[in-house]
């Protein structure tokens, strides 16, 4: 199994990307942001408290991004391997996702992580805000909070892939195309 984790700052490109690596790969994607949204549209209790938060730009529980990846690792038992997108966000995350992989006998091969200037991050949610349905796009001050949380609780959680030497910094501005170039080298030299 390759799992691996697509970590970056919020509009730092890891949903783009991870749509281009599930169609080369066949990974099977885990975003904790589309798995919220998904129960916010099918109205679920979760899913409403989660909306809140993340219309704040505040990070939701440990427990309940936990839970998703829990029940979403049981339910995809035969895959080739996961892309982790969004997730784990915090130390506490990161823990409890070694120990799930671990209870099925796999671990994270590598955290490939997009490195984007604040202000290219603004510019481009700020912009994405202008024609998509992300509540949390529309104003400067959501994002910002967004970023903030990133920088307080987020950005650490580098540091404990770091201790096990497998965070790869990956330059995170210029063409998808040539982001993607980068990212699927360093998957291709960990293939067996
Ligand atoms: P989540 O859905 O994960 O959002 P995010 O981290 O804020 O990141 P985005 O999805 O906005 O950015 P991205 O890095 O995917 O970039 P994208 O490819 O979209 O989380 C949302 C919320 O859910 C959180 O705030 C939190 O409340 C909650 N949540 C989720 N997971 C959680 C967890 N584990 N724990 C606790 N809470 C959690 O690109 C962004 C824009 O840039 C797009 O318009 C794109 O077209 C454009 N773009 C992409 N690449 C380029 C490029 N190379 N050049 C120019 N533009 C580009
Ligand atoms: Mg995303």
């Amino acid at each position: 199994m390759f799992n691996l984790i697509l970590f970056g700052p919020p509009g730092s490109g890891k949903g783009t990307q991870s749509e281009k690596l599930i169609a080369r790969y066949g990974f099977k994607h885990l975003s904790t942001g589309d798995l919220l949204r998904n129960e916010f549209r099918n109205g679920t209790a979760l899913g409403l408290e989660a909306k809140s938060l993340m219309d704040q730009g505040k990070l939701v529980p440990d427990a309940v991004v936990i839970g998703m990846i829990r029940t979403a690792l049981e339910q995809n038992p035969d895959v080739n391997g996961f892309l982790f997108d969004g997730f784990p966000r915090t130390n506490a995350q990161a823990e409890a996702l070694d120990s799930l992989l671990a209870e099925k006998n796999t671990t994270i091969r590598v955290v490939l992580a997009l490195q984007v200037s604040k202000s290219e991050l603004i510019k481009r949610l700020l912009n994405r805000g202008l024609t998509s349905d992300r509540t949390d796009d529309v104003n400067e001050s959501v994002i910002g909070s967004r970023i903030e949380e990133y920088e307080r609780k987020t950005a650490a959680v580098a540091d404990h892939y770091k201790k096990l030497d497998k965070v790869v910094y990956i330059p995170g501005e210029g063409t998808v195309e040539e982001i993607f170039g980068a990212l699927s080298k360093e998957i291709d030299r960990r293939q067996m």
